[in-house]
């Protein structure tokens, strides 16, 4: 499962992966951004919750994944995932259509136009079309206790008990393509 061959650095720029902190986390909060895996099949979703964090003196890309998700059975059995973001560029289209549709029933990449470049240090691709991308290894998981849930979240983002398993992926990576 998910196996691929590495394609060495050419054309990346390694930057700190706290440089861009502003620009990921206004991108996440107004419009979304890609979470990619691999599996049975490459497949990315979007996200708008989770972030840039630090723990275990690791810095750390926590993304929060429903159980009802394609994405959760890839990110589950991989432990690995990639985060890309789209620093200049509106895609707005790409979004909305990645983050409604399931790779359950469509290729996203096909139906987007996206390009899924093998990662270079985990076997989850990037997407080609974003300038920035931290690729990431899962180093802790957690499943949400709804008891330990205030009320008014649950009420208002949980009705149908399609809970967030969080995942803490370590950063191994984050660069620039462009
Ligand atoms: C702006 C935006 C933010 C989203 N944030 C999340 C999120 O943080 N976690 C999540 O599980 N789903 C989130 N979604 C929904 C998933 O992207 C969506 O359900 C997607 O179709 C799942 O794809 P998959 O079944 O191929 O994994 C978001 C969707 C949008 C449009």
């Amino acid at each position: 499962m998910c196996e691929k061959s590495f394609t060495g650095e050419n054309n990346v720029k390694h930057v700190p992966y706290d440089l861009y902190l502003k620009e990921v986390t206004e991108q996440l909060t107004h419009k979304g951004i890609f979470l990619t895996t691999c599996g049975e099949k490459d497949n990315t979703m979007i996200i708008g919750w989770g972030g840039i964090t630090y723990f275990w003196n690791k810095p750390i890309f926590l993304v929060p994944v429903r159980y009802s998700r394609y994405t959760w059975q890839n990110i589950n059995s991989t432990n690995v995932f990639t985060v890309s973001i789209p620093l200049n560029k509106d895609m707005k289209e790409a979004i909305n259509y990645c983050g409604t549709k399931s790779g359950r029933d469509v290729d996203k990449f096909k139906e987007c136009g996206l390009t899924p470049v093998p990662g270079k240090f985990v076997q989850a691709p990037i997407i080609g079309e974003c300038s920035l991308h931290y690729e990431c290894r899962v180093v802790f998981k957690q499943s949400m206790e709804p008891v330990l849930l205030d009320e008014k979240i649950k009420n208002s983002s949980y009705r149908n008990n399609d809970y967030h398993t969080m995942f803490y992926g370590e950063i191994v990576a984050c660069y620039l393509t462009e």
